[in-house]
């Protein structure tokens, strides 16, 4: 499949297989070293020495040149290749062929960069973003939805069926409080909707008497068994209330565009009462002073299954629903993306899981991918001035009015129209918010700075988006000059022929990130290949214009196409992490 044609991949098989053939009695050695960009050939193999060491603890002695001579004797046939060398110290030099990259280049031109249907596309299911309802969707659900999404869009680009899934917390004991002080304020919810736009006050109200009126506590408690019980009213009142904050939650995401399937906590009620009954049939669970917990031999904490007043945790509902996800959705992948302090739950439901017979890791896959917290610029945690968390809608507001205060500062608002300058604005605030979360090492604290995030210089998203415009026009100033695609991409120049180097790595940069989930590999990659642009657009004419009218006199088409390609590859990468493009700003 050209359009996830992976170089490094095929090079390190091909590699690995020669070494087999050169020397059958070796070991499995691994994957052999294969690296790109060296300044003496296209891509390199550096397996000699290591080859070397392991021939020698057999009581074989011989040069690290004459172990690369022999490998690249057994190098089968590969049409990448062009020509391979051996120097130095047994470095292996491979040159891929030009006319085999202009061919894949070809074909994505022709057919963009869309990947074959997988012939075993795995069931992946994806578990992100996760706010509380009532509760503040903060900074944390913030990075969860952004990195989620873009996990998502890379497993869908493969071509892998991947079920976004919202396990928003719907269900927990704050529903009691919550309930109680509905039914005391609003006793006509059932038919006249209560004014409870405000759910953190509303929810700051309800902590406030449960924490100081014994007979509000006592109340708030009974609604929660009631609601548990499914009792009708009790049932309406907490869905007015889910609704609430589903419509902010909603909001927030269409703003950024991610879609989600919510599936809370409440879904997984009946299936949590089987899932106990069937572990406490089983055994797994032991009495802890009332509770019920559950242990593996394996993990150094024990999951609470049962409270001591019957009620189910947050335990309780991950079991329920990993084992729906399993059973029902027939996943093979579950990727979970929560802050790191989740950690060490989810390791212990893992181990969990494997030690009850819920999940067997040889069949399906669970994944943990955590990540730091958000700092504020004085280093610590998140805040507000005032302490208090910070609003995402707000924070998506104040992204908007600096990108406008940036557009306007260089006086973009005389050149767009109005039109153009709100989905710059947008593009640039969401984009810059997003990116600067997925270019850093998800496991890392991330520090929030609007003005870090849009600067245009530097590995932001503005400076991405600005190459992209940029390439953009200079397709669109053609105008009336017609480009044969028949023409021959053009891979002669030194510069052309790095670019067509750099573009050809995005498959091997979405395979890392199956493996390791970290972003920033694309975010790297992106800012390579806008580099590697400018660096070619300044070394290599494009476009010939008369000096004295401007008009365009020549047209370098077969560079022009490589324009095309570039802009293909920058389009695809940023819409992978989430961003929206757009043709001016
Ligand atoms: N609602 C939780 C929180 O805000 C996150 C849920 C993550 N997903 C899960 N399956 N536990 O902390």
């Amino acid at each position: 499949d050209h359009a996830l044609i992976n170089l490094h991949s095929i090079l390190t098989s091909l590699f690995s297989n020669a070494i087999k053939k050169a020397y059958p009695t070796l070991e499995d050695i691994g994957q052999p070293a294969v690296s790109a960009g060296s300044k003496f050939a296209d891509y390199q193999c550096n397996a000699s020495m290591q080859i070397c060491k392991l021939l020698k603890a057999k009581g074989e002695n011989v040069s690290p040149n004459a172990v690369a001579k022999k490998v690249v004797e057994c190098l089968g046939q590969c049409d990448i290749i062009e020509k391979v060398d051996v120097s130095g110290p047994g470095f292996i030099n491979i040159w891929l062929s030009r006319n085999k990259l202009k061919e894949i280049l070809k074909y994505i031109l022709e057919n963009k960069l869309k990947p074959k249907p997988l012939t075993n596309p795995q069931r992946v299911i994806i578990d992100f973003s996760a706010p509380n309802v009532a509760k503040e969707m903060h900074v944390g659900h913030l990075r969860s939805t952004i990195i989620g999404d873009s996990l998502s869009r890379v497993f869908e680009f493969i071509g892998h069926d991947v079920l976004r899934i919202n396990h928003i917390g719907d269900w927990g004991t704050q529903f009691g409080m919550l309930i109680a002080l509905l039914q005391d304020k609003f006793p006509d919810y059932k038919t006249v909707s209560p004014p409870i736009k405000d759910l953190q006050k509303f929810y700051k109200q309800s902590k406030v008497l449960f924490d100081s009126d014994p007979e509000f506590k006592k109340r708030a408690y009974e609604c929660v068994v009631k609601l548990q019980s499914m009792s009708p009213d009790h049932v309406q009142a907490w869905k007015l209330i889910c609704d609430v904050s589903r419509e902010e939650f909603q909001k927030i995401y269409k703003r950024l565009n991610v879609s989600i399937v919510e599936r809370g906590e409440s879904f997984y009620q009946s299936r949590m009462e089987n899932v106990v009954k069937e572990l406490e049939n089983k055994g797994f669970l032991e009495n802890d002073d009332g509770r019920k917990i559950m242990w593996s031999p394996e993990s150094s904490l024990p999951l609470t299954i049962v409270k001591s007043d019957g009620g189910f945790t947050y335990d309780t509902s991950d079991v329920a629903a990993l084992k729906q996800r399993i059973e029902e959705e027939k996943a093979d992948r579950i990727i979970y993306v929560v802050d790191s302090g989740q950690s060490v739950h989810f390791e212990t439901l893992k181990k969990c899981a494997i030690h009850c017979g819920i999940l067997d890791p040889s069949k399906v896959l669970m994944d943990f991918v955590g990540f730091g917290v958000v700092l504020g610029e004085d280093k610590k945690k998140f805040k507000t001035r005032s302490g208090d968390t910070v609003r995402l809608a707000s924070l998506l507001d104040e992204g908007v009015k600096r990108a406008r205060d940036k557009l306007v500062e260089k006086g973009r608002d005389k050149v767009l129209t109005d039109e153009e300058l709100e989905l710059a604005e947008t593009a640039i605030a969401y984009g810059c918010i997003k990116y600067a979360d997925l270019c850093h090492n998800r496991s890392h604290d991330y520090l929030f700075s609007f003005d870090k995030m849009l600067e245009d210089k530097g590995n932001t998203a503005v400076y991405l988006l600005y190459a992209l415009t940029r390439i953009r026009s200079i397709i669109n100033n053609l105008g009336t000059y017609t480009q044969d695609l028949n023409e021959s991409i053009s891979l002669d120049h030194e510069k052309e022929w790095k670019l067509a180097k750099t573009l050809l790595r995005f498959s091997e940069v979405l395979s890392k990130i199956t493996e390791d989930f970290c972003l920033h590999h694309l975010c790297e990659y992106l800012y390579d290949v806008a580099t590697t642009f400018n660096e070619f657009y300044d070394n290599c004419y494009c476009i010939e214009k008369n000096s004295q009218t401007g008009e365009i006199e020549k047209v370098y088409t077969g560079r022009i196409l490589l324009c095309k390609i570039t802009e293909e590859y920058m389009s695809t990468g940023l819409t992978l992490l989430g961003i929206n493009t757009v043709s001016r700003m």
